[in-house]
């Protein structure tokens, strides 16, 4: 089965052309569409005409779906939250806007991350994503052994702790729980073999992964500080431009995201579901 698709960067990203994802897919079209997930991080499907429901069932052909805690989810749609930023939101952080992977706080993090247009703005609104097989890659073979030996304590409270950013919830739209429960911590491979296709990723971002495991924050920031801005180099990047309809779905184990908060003015709403994954492992090549 050979998909109709467009490369959109260097680091990854493709549009796939002449999918209908509102029916179900055929099994070899799943398959090929697993595995260009894999290589490309991000499949990116234009003028797709989709409700809460039959998002929701293009997802779970991948597997079942997985609940994001302390954000309220859609009515009647527990799997289902919806990013809503309104026209004259003052507030400086827009939601997702700060470099991150989908719920990695938690002992198995989302496989991925299946986001919907519903209104998009005339311009600006962009989603970046980094390719953390390629950051890996670049580095040199000394750092990629020390880092194959650490684990990486992550956690939610920098977002959803009492004093997380989103502790003061004024995104309207939104309703966020910050709560003690985000204070738990979770420990991951600093570096992980992706499951389908054997490559090894860097697995930190920049919001959830806090320090390395027997060390302080303050011991572990420097590392962390030069492994997210390295991620962040503009050859690991990928962007895509929404219209409404438009549909990502990303690799959340091997991609960091950002949502950009250039938009002021006008109105965004998207629709997104995740996947349920598996618990990350190293397995040295
Ligand atoms: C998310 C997220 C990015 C965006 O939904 O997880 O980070 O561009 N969204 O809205
Ligand atoms: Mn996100």
């Amino acid at each position: 089965m050979k998909l109709d698709l467009e490369l959109l960067c260097g680091a990854g990203g493709a549009e796939v052309r002449g999918l209908d994802l509102s029916k179900p897919l055929a099994p070899e079209t799943l398959t090929a569409l697993r595995r260009a997930l894999a290589d490309h991080c991000v499949l990116l499907f234009r003028d797709q005409k989709l409700e809460p429901d039959s998002q929701k069932a293009f997802a779970r052909q991948f597997g079942p779906l997985a609940e994001t805690p302390f954000i309220k989810p859609l009515e009647g749609h527990p799997e289902m939250m919806r990013v809503v930023r309104e026209p004259d939101e003052k507030k400086k952080l827009n939601f997702g806007g700060r470099w991150h992977s989908d719920l990695t706080f938690q002992v198995e993090p989302v496989l991925g991350t299946v986001l919907y247009s519903r209104e998009s703005p005339a311009v600006g609104g962009d989603t970046l994503w980094t390719n953390q097989m390629l950051a890996f890659d670049a580095l040199s073979p000394g750092m990629q052994r020390m880092l194959e030996s650490l684990t990486v304590m992550h956690s939610a409270k920098r977002s959803y702790g009492p004093q997380g950013t989103y502790a003061d919830d004024d995104l309207k739209g939104m309703r966020i729980n910050a709560s003690e429960l985000a204070l738990k911590e979770t420990p991951h491979p600093c570096v992980r073999t992706h499951p389908e296709n054997g490559r090894k990723i860097l697995f930190i971002n920049w919001v959830y992964a806090i320090r390395f495991q027997d060390m302080t924050e303050e011991e572990s920031t420097p590392l962390l500080e030069f492994l997210n801005r390295h991620s962040q180099r503009p050859e690991f990047q990928i962007r895509f431009r929404w219209t409404k309809g438009a549909l990502a779905f990303w690799d959340n184990r091997s991609t960091q995201h950002l949502a950009v908060n250039d938009y002021a003015g006008y109105r965004r709403v998207m629709d997104r579901v995740t996947i349920a994954g598996d618990k990350p492992f190293f397995t040295p090549a």
